[in-house]
């Protein structure tokens, strides 16, 4: 296993481009099975979870292939229609396959995924959405064993705005007999970034990006060439990196029409903001002042982005208090920046960050995607070398990121533990 080996307090300078959304990135792949034509990506990042889909997706039958910075899925050959608990156990995402699955073959087995770090991550919602669109669905095994000789429009009522479940229903209704309503649709952009796929390929969906979406069935879908947003956590992750480090960056491919919230919270805790472009903005800061923060479904502030901003205020003059109001279990980053010498209490979902002076270097372990994040931008202003390992958490999410900052002067490398 791979482990980053960090000199801190260097500061940050030059600029930095943002690599394509995973999380767009991920429906956007599962929807190639809608078509039996090609589906050419641009901006798909070179990830551990996109690896984990091209798996799955050449499980199902379908060619992937990378050519010269596009991805190529063509999914006329799927015929397999069983997404393996072996495949399924390493990335929850794997789930995006169920609603395409139903939509082109009436038939899906996708096995249950486990519970992860950060919670216990249930697929109710997903599985009771897709029954009222008329699916017969056992469970198996811990496999969703689910047939429908053709799904029908209905009104979907999520009780929580799932964002994965909604995209699921979005893809099971683009060929449902009738129309779908989603009431109470996750808003967030990459649920947006799908809808104008597939509208792109020929379906009729209209209302993405608010609470109810209403999806028209139709006949087929054609191949399509498509760019897929660029990744809105990794942009605020630099941002963080560059207040932490009292410097100046620019950031390009940052989507500022998705980081309303994030923004807001920089300048609160003491950031600067210059956007110069609808995709670039030079961010830093100095000081940093405590501030509170609570985590909410977008577009308020995304869960995403708690364990970054809790490095930050981790070194800010005063007690900050941030909620956790999405997972039950996401913040296993405090006790490991305790380990670097932050005052922090975590009790049920309200962490309580009391600022200190300064960081120190020392050996931590990654335990989700997120938090290894907030690790490395601890990292990067404790003083002395901070040794993170289980790094294969970040490589989920992020492409290059040694890279990326040791471009923009860290002193950050990554060696085989
Ligand atoms: C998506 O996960 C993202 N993943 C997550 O990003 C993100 O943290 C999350 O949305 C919230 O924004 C992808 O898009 C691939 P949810 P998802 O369904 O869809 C509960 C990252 O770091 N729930 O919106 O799985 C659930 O337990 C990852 O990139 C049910 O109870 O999240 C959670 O408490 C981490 N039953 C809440 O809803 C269900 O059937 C929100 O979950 C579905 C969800």
């Amino acid at each position: 296993m791979d482990k980053f080996i960090i000199e801190g307090g260097f500061k940050l300078s030059g600029y930095v481009e943002i690599s394509g959304s995973k999380n767009s990135s991920l429906p956007i792949m599962a929807a190639s099975l809608l078509t039996d034509k090609d589906v050419v990506l641009h901006n798909v990042p070179e990830l551990r979870d996109i690896n984990t889909m091209i798996k799955l997706l050449e499980n199902l039958g379908c060619r992937v292939e990378r050519k010269n910075k596009k991805l190529v899925l063509n999914c006329k050959n799927a015929g397999s229609l069983r997404a393996p608990y072996e495949l399924v156990k390493t990335m929850r995402a794997s789930i995006l396959v169920f609603g395409p699955l139903m939509s082109r073959f009436g038939y899906a087995e996708v096995s249950m995924p486990g519970g992860c770090a950060i919670g216990v991550r249930p697929v109710n919602l997903h599985i009771k959405a897709l029954e009222k669109m008329g699916a017969d669905i056992s469970i198996e095994h811990g496999y969703i064993v689910s047939k429908a000789r053709k799904l029908k429009g209905s009104q979907i009522y999520f009780d929580i705005p799932t964002v994965t479940g909604t995209e699921n229903v979005m893809m099971a209704s683009v060929f449902a007999d009738g129309t779908t309503f989603i009431k109470n649709a996750a808003k967030e952009p990459e649920v947006v970034d799908l809808a104008n796929m597939l509208n792109k390929m020929g379906a009729d969906i209209k209302g993405a990006g608010t609470s109810t979406i209403v999806i028209n069935g139709v006949d087929r879908l054609d191949g399509v060439d498509y760019a897929v947003m660029f990744d809105r956590i990794e942009a605020g992750t630099f941002m963080c990196a560059s207040l932490i480090t009292e410097s100046n960056i620019k950031i390009k491919n940052i989507p500022v029409y998705a980081m309303d919230a994030v923004f807001e919270k920089f300048k609160a805790v003491g950031g600067f903001i210059d956007i110069e472009s609808e995709d670039a903005a030079v961010v830093g800061g100095k000081d940093i002042f405590p501030i509170n923060i609570k985590t909410s479904v977008y577009p308020g502030f995304p869960t995403d982005m708690q364990a970054q901003f809790m490095s930050v205020l981790s070194l800010a003059k005063g007690t900050s208090i941030i909620e956790e109001t999405i997972f039950e279990n996401r913040f296993q980053h405090a006790a490991e920046l305790n380990r670097l010498n932050a005052n922090i209490s975590a009790i049920g979902n309200k962490a309580v960050i009391r600022g200190v002076d300064k960081l120190v270097g020392a050996k931590v372990m990654a335990t989700d995607l997120r938090a290894s994040a907030s690790l490395v931008i601890a990292g990067l202003a404790a003083e002395g070398v901070t040794e993170i390992s289980r790094i294969y958490h970040l490589d989920r999410g992020y492409e290059h990121l040694e890279e990326k900052l040791s471009n923009l002067g860290a002193k950050i490398r990554r060696v085989k533990e």
